[in-house]
Order: C-alpha cells, then structure tokens, then sequence
C-alpha cells in the first residue's frame, strides 16, 4: 500500500492505494484560512498536523490493516507558502499562502533584478515564496533575523513526519530561489534576499526518497518501515495522478486555484506571457502552467455572499449550457498572475440590469472562471506550448454545466476521467510507490480511464469568442479603476 498526502489550501486529504493503483480508502480534514487584512492569506503551520493527524488517525480506524500495510508516503502540497523556522525548528509567524499578495512592492522590485526571470524562468510574482520572505526582512526585521530554516507547506508536514528538511524541485522552483534550468539552488538569488543555502532545505527529485517516517509515528499508525518521496506541488502531483507526463499532454484544474498545465521534455521559460515554467516532478522534465487565484474560490464567494452553497447555485442552472449572458464577471477576488501579473486588481460584475437574478450571476461568474482559463491558453500558446489532450481536474468539475461552459470557452475538447479520484493526493500516492518500490515513473505515471468528454459546441463559438473579448476589454478599465 501507498499512501497519498495532498496539503490543499481548504483541506487535506490522504488516500491509499495498492500496488495496482487501485484507491482503496481515503479520508479528509478541513483546513480555515486567515484573511486579517485585504491581500493577506495566512494559516497556522500547527494546523495542517493537526488535519494530517485527523485523517491519519481515521485511516487508523477505517481501515487499520491497509494503513499498517503502506510501504511509501509522497506528498503533493499547496506551493509557494513561506513556513519560517528558527534555530529550534519553532515556526516564527503564520505561514504566508500562495494567494497572499502583500508582498506585491518587493515583488516587483526583486522582478525588476535581471537575475531573477534569467536564473528562475519566471516572474517573481507576489504569491512566490521570495518577495513575502523580503517582505518579512523589510516589516518585521527580528524575526528575519532568527529564520534559520525556510519550509514550503508541505515540506514542513514532511519535517514532522521525518525530522528532515527537505524539499523537492517542483515546489522549489515556486520559490524564485531555484536555478529550474539546473534544478538546484542559486546562490545569486539568495544572496539578493539576503539569504544564503544553509536556511534552505536539501533537494530531492520528487520520485526519489527524502526520508523515512520516524518510528513514534509509524508505531502510532501500526506501520512497519515507510519510505517518504520527495513528492511535488500540488499542480504537478496532480499531473502525475493523470499521466500528464509527456508533452502535448495537460490539464485544467478547476480548484481553488485555476490552473492550465502542460507538460514539456525540456526548460521553455517565457516570463514575459505571465507563464509559470517550473521543474516537473520527474527527473529531466519541466512543465508550464497558467495560473489565476480565484476559480472555485469565486464560486464559493458568490455562495457565500447568496448564503447557498456553490452546489445549489450550480444545479439551479440545469444541465443545458446557454450562450454567455450580458453579465461580465472578472475573477480577481484576491489579485491575479495569468496573464496580468497584478496583485492589486479586484473583481467585478459589469452589465447587470433590473432582469437579472441570481442564476445569471452564477452563470457569469462560471463563464468568468472560463474565460479566465481562456487566457491562460492563449498565454501558453505564447510561450511555444502546444497540446493533444486536455483532461479536467479538482472541486468544480463536480459541475457539468461549468465543465461544459470550460470547454466552449477554450474551444478545445475537456476529457473528465472516471471517478475523479485522479488528481493531487493520487498522483502523491503514486510517487510514494515510485519512490518506495524504485519503479520507473513513465510505467506508473498512465492516464486513467475517461468517464466524459465535453465537446465544444461549433453552433456556440462565436458567442463565446464574443463573450471572451468583452470580458478581455474590462479588463484595462478595472485596472486604472484598481491604480
Ligand atoms: C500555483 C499556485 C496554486 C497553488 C494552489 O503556482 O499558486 O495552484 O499551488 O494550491
């Protein structure tokens, strides 16, 4: 058995599966999220031991003997995070999340250093690991001065399970500290954070073995010995979890996050169209993602703000996908990457008249979600990548009339895979096998069964190519609007 560790932003999840890769049991701990000022995105480290804890511990009583039986644990994480350790390995302050753009001042100006695209292959944008370290050294100067050690998020749950701090290369190239093409730390980006190698932790590739599980905890959870891949950031968990190892292979995760990711054979940085080039979890392979912060995170919002639950907002829009409606809604609810690279944008509705009730609102902010992805293919394109098979991924491919919007936005043809059970804490499962076992990645890493494709509709192209520009033109106004 194998088991699977997804360090989500709203939750985490630990699946085991066996050496066929069948999942047989998984459980699930939910994880709140601290918002004390507009752009602020926090959560206590101490929190996700306590989510892992819960979920371990009802594996325990689940299914005692297949937890006992896991052989090799990978991890897939949120990326970016900055957990800061001092000398005792006590973490110095909340740890700052992807989706926190605080950091937006010392992005830029460390963006604006030659090094930084040159060495990194991307932006700094605010969300990496870099500026809101800078932005810690500038505000809060005696705790940048005890950081002894700086963590991403699940490389701290991995230091609690294993004692050692580790990382691996596709969470790492998150950072800005990372040489992808080199696939190792550069001190030049360091040293322009006033940082040095000694408070970053070793790298593994994520298929190899980072640690073993230390023997209180094994114990606790009836476990023999249990080898610890590196694992991987949660986008490229996800990938390997689909197969989307190879290029012209990609995926569109409608998680919290928006992702459009595709994997590459080589280093294809294009920074200038607001593309994420990161190592890939496998040795020699990279990938480049588009990314916009808020997808089901809009939905749940607008949920929230109906005192309805995104469920019923979706199923009060019936099966049938209609033409986007006059109602523009941009998805900036926390700041954006692709393609904007800006941390002060906000969201909007545009277009509402007297008409309109809830449902066409719903509608527009799945049409604003899509349209977001939408730009994120063209980003991509950009940036020389080119694709054969699209898959669909995370919380809001539970609804079909968004998967369908999504397909009809991009124009291209969606596949969901059977059961949707393939996406981060699965393809974590897999590189705990891959790692455990010594087995080659490329035998693993397959594409699951497809359950449903969602085909665009040619008879809808045009309205949604025309609902596509009018939310591109918003854009520049809320912009001016925003300073
Ligand atoms: C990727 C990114 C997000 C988070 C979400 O660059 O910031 O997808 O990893 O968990």
């Amino acid at each position: 058995m194998y088991l699977g560790l997804d360090l989500g932003t709203s939750g985490l999840k630990a699946l085991i599966i066996d050496e066929h890769q069948n999942t047989v049991a998984s459980a699930n701990s939910a994880l709140q999220v601290s918002r004390p000022h507009s752009g602020w995105s926090e959560q206590d480290p101490a929190s996700w031991i306590t989510a892992a804890e819960q979920a371990l511990d009802a594996l325990k009583v689940s299914h005692p003997t297949e937890l006992a039986a896991v052989r090799g644990i990978g991890f897939s994480g949120q990326m970016h995070g900055a957990t800061l350790l001092d000398s005792s390995d006590a973490v110095l302050r909340p740890c700052m999340l992807w989706n926190d753009t605080r950091s937006h001042k010392q992005a830029s100006v460390l963006d604006g250093k030659e090094e930084f695209r040159a060495l990194s292959g991307n932006i700094v944008f605010p969300g990496f690991t870099a500026p809101k370290v800078d932005w810690v050294r500038q505000r809060e100067p005696e705790l940048f001065a005890r950081i002894a050690k700086i963590l991403l998020p699940k490389d701290y749950l991995r230091f609690w399970l294993t004692g050692d701090h580790v990382s691996e290369m596709s969470d790492a190239a998150g950072t800005s500290w990372l040489d992808v093409a080199k696939r190792e730390w550069s001190d030049t980006l360091l040293s322009a954070c006033e940082l040095n190698q000694s408070q970053m932790p070793r790298l593994v590739e994520g298929t190899e073995i980072s640690g073993q599980l230390r023997s209180s905890l094994a114990a606790r959870w009836g476990m023999d010995r249990v080898a610890i891949a590196g694992g991987a950031g949660d986008n490229a968990a996800s990938a390997v979890g689909l197969g989307v190892v190879t290029p012209g292979s990609a995926f569109v995760s409608l998680g919290t996050s928006g992702v459009l990711f595709a994997a590459n054979g080589s280093y294809l940085p294009n920074p200038e169209s607001a593309v994420h080039t990161f190592c890939h979890a496998l040795p020699d392979t990279w990938h480049q993602m588009g990314v916009f912060l808020s997808a089901t995170d809009s939905l749940n919002w607008w949920a929230n703000v109906c005192g309805s639950s995104a469920a019923e907002l979706t199923a009060e829009l019936g099966d049938n996908l209609q033409t986007p409606g006059e109602i523009s809604f941009l998805p900036y609810l926390s700041g954006e990457r692709t393609p904007h690279n800006d941390a002060a944008i906000r969201g909007a509705f545009i277009g509402l008249d007297h008409g309109h009730d809830r449902q066409a609102m719903t509608r527009a902010v799945l049409e604003g979600v899509a349209f977001a992805l939408r730009d994120s293919l063209e980003a991509l394109a950009e940036a020389g990548t080119s694709l054969d098979r699209v898959m669909a991924v995370g919380g809001g491919t539970r609804s079909p009339y968004w998967l369908d919007a999504v397909a009809n936005a991009l124009d291209w043809p969606l596949d969901l895979p059977q059961d949707g059970d393939f996406g981060a804490a699965f393809g974590a499962a897999r590189l705990g096998l891959i790692a455990a076992e010594g087995t080659d990645p490329a035998d693993i890493c397959c594409a699951p069964e497809i359950d449903r494709s969602y085909v665009p509709d040619p008879g809808m192209k045009d309205a949604f190519e025309a609902g596509y520009q009018r939310y591109r033109a918003l854009y520049p106004a809320l912009a001016e609007r925003a300073g």
